[in-house]
């Protein structure tokens, strides 16, 4: 079903449009920056390989690729790598970061605290010289195993720089390698067994994590997101169940583009079929214990996750927010049964074990409904091909098939706005997006440039099973005419910064939304960057840009600390598109090959201490 853009985005977003001109005088005579709730001036596109922030803003380099985190580490040797020596450094292609703090409040708690960093990929060619991509050696395999994972650092601010602290005994490196318990309903279940495993409750490694989030007790979500692209072989497994979820997730066909599986069985699916059910999961660490063994809670479901955000309800349980990020895929979320004791820290450690998982249902009224996905309940039953609670969660994206959730335009972050407890959703793009299958909250056809969607929970409780929705944001440039319609939430669309493929999200404390970009080169022919956007008063859908990445990389994990002084962030993939020793497309961070994916700190005002925002 389609209807005119005037139709989907309601009578409520025309009448704001109406409202926006009031402002739009104000700026015009007094200049955007200073008539701007924001208070930074807005940067324009860049294509430099350098980051760009808005003047006013010092920025630092805290952690890069291969630099040592333990005593014991060797520091980076580009022609000397090691699995050994990798698994004590920093990772690559930095994703989500976590704040964590390490001192009090009245301490100063935003200049002394853990960063936990998600390694979402690796690239071969951008690692190793002399790589082959069809015939990786033994020992790259290794090194890019050993690249996965999560970096747990301490991180102190000395002036307007932050470092990172090196051997402080909470560093810690999880790996492609690094054993973790499987907990929740899915956990000993048949197809969670292995010849490695034979209890379905251990499993090496955690892989591909993209975006997370944090509990309110502290522990660190880490979403494993395209795990299906590391299992090779789908097509050689007899016809049977096994294969056809392999088919649902997308399980490489034949030889992955890895090559892992020449090294190491599990990667496999002939020599083990079950291994890629032990991954898509989000992964629970706590930060402040390097002893921890990590859990993969299966109660959140198993599918390509991009993060998972957490909210309490007013009645203390918790609901986690999740996207499947692929074309046409749901968006989830879970509620835990138990309820959140803020006095006891480990009383909530089994909180994510039980609970009920949802699909999102977005009705073309505006309004919507969160389908549970429980074993008994509608089409999920035994006649249908559901054994058990454990076996609808290890087949979420099934189960969701199986009772109507509606299928979006690739669901990256979902977060919650602290302010106005609304809950905002990126959908990064869908250019298989055709006329014959667009809804009202997935309304274009080729959908290039992606959106973002505005939920508002019944009764602003997260627990709620009924929702109304609206269209917060229609992405591109306003300014050529190829990408209209475009919809900043009404606001006078001369005004904005263009802006493509909505990733990360990330809120200030007054309610600001953050918007990391991902895919700007290929759509808007300039470099990704970090967008701020008010979701309230007068100036709400005025979008501006903050910063802008280096050649080749994506902007990944805005997170800013516990006071708003400081941003930090992740910069993915610097260089991508070129290949190493031939074709130099980034030399950031210092100047040299190969590029580094790095994390960086943003403050306000050299060796100020102001918030991000505001004067
Ligand atoms: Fe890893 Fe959905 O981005
Ligand atoms: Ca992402
Ligand atoms: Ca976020
Ligand atoms: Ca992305």
């Amino acid at each position: 079903m389609s209807q005119t853009f005037e139709q989907v985005l309601g009578r409520r977003a025309i009448l704001k449009g109406a409202a926006a001109s009031v402002p739009l005088l104000v700026l015009g005579q007094a200049g955007a920056q200073t008539g701007s709730s924001l208070g930074f001036i807005p940067i324009g596109p860049s294509s430099e390989d350098k980051i760009v922030v808005s003047p006013g803003y010092s920025v630092s380099v805290v952690l890069r690729w291969g630099a040592p985190l333990t005593n014991d580490a060797p520091d980076f040797d580009l022609f000397n790598q090691s699995a050994e020596a990798q698994a004590r450094q920093f990772g690559y292609n930095c994703d989500y970061v976590g704040f964590f703090p390490l001192a009090a409040p009245s301490l100063g708690h935003s200049f002394l605290g853990l960063l936990a960093v998600n390694h979402e990929t690796t690239a071969g060619a951008l690692m190793f010289p002399n790589y082959v991509s069809t015939a990786p050696t033994r020992q790259q395999v290794d090194v890019e195993l050993a690249a996965h994972g999560v970096s747990i650092v301490e991180v102190r601010r000395v002036g307007s720089a932050w470092e990172y602290v090196q051997g402080s005994h909470f560093n810690r490196r999880l790996t492609g390698e690094t054993e973790m318990r499987i907990t929740g309903p899915a956990a000993g279940e048949d197809l969670m067994r292995t010849s490695y495993d034979p209890t379905g409750t251990l499993v090496r490694g955690t892989l591909n994590n993209c975006a997370g989030g944090k509990t309110p007790w502290g522990t660190l979500l880490t979403a494993e997101e395209n795990f299906s692209g590391y299992f090779a072989n789908r097509e050689s497994l007899p016809d049977g169940e096994v294969r056809a979820i392999h088919r649902r997730l997308n399980v490489a066909s034949g030889a992955t583009s890895r090559r892992w599986e020449r090294f190491h069985d599990r990667f496999d699916v002939v020599k083990e079929p079950h291994e890629p059910f032990r991954f898509g999961w989000v992964v629970e660490v706590d930060p402040y214990d390097p002893s921890f063994v990590p859990r993969k809670r299966t109660a959140l479901g198993r599918f390509k996750h991009e993060g998972a955000t957490t909210t309490l309800a007013p009645d203390g349980r918790l609901a986690a927010y999740m996207g499947d990020d692929e074309r046409f895929e749901f968006i989830y979320k879970f509620v835990s049964a138990g309820k959140y004791n803020p006095d006891q820290r480990e009383a909530n450690f089994n909180l994510l074990d039980e609970g009920i998982l949802f699909v999102a249902r977005f009705h073309p009224d505006g309004t919507g409904a969160w389908i549970p996905l429980l074993f008994g309940f509608g089409p999920l039953t035994a006649a249908n091909g559901f054994r058990s609670q454990g076996d609808v969660l290890i087949k979420t994206r099934l189960a969701a098939d199986a009772v109507g959730g509606t299928r979006m335009d690739r669901p990256e972050d979902v977060e919650t706005n602290p302010v106005n407890r609304r809950v905002y959703v990126a959908l990064t793009n869908n250019t298989q997006r055709a006329t014959t299958n667009t809804d009202n909250a997935n309304p274009r056809v080729n959908n290039r440039h992606g959106h973002i969607l505005e939920i508002t929970e019944s009764g602003n409780d997260p627990a709620a099973t009924r929702f109304t929705w609206e269209i917060f944001m229609l992405c591109g440039d306003p300014n050529n005419p190829a990408d209209r319609p475009t919809f900043f939430a009404g606001f006078d669309t001369r005004l904005v910064s263009a802006i493509s493929n909505p990733d990360n999200f990330a809120f200030d404390q007054r309610g600001n939304l953050w918007i990391a970009t991902d895919g700007q080169p290929g759509t808007l022919r300039s470099n990704d960057g970090l967008f701020a956007v008010p979701t309230e008063g007068p100036e709400r859908g005025y979008l501006r840009q903050f910063m802008s990445v280096p050649a080749g990389g994506e902007m990944c994990g805005p997170e800013f600390s516990p006071d708003d002084t400081t941003l930090f962030c992740s910069i993915q993939h610097p260089g991508s598109g070129g290949v190493l020793f031939t074709r130099v497309v980034s030399n950031w961070p210092d100047g040299t090959q190969p590029p580094k994916p790095s994390v960086l700190a943003v403050v306000k005002n050299p060796g100020s201490s102001s918030p991000i925002i505001g004067r």
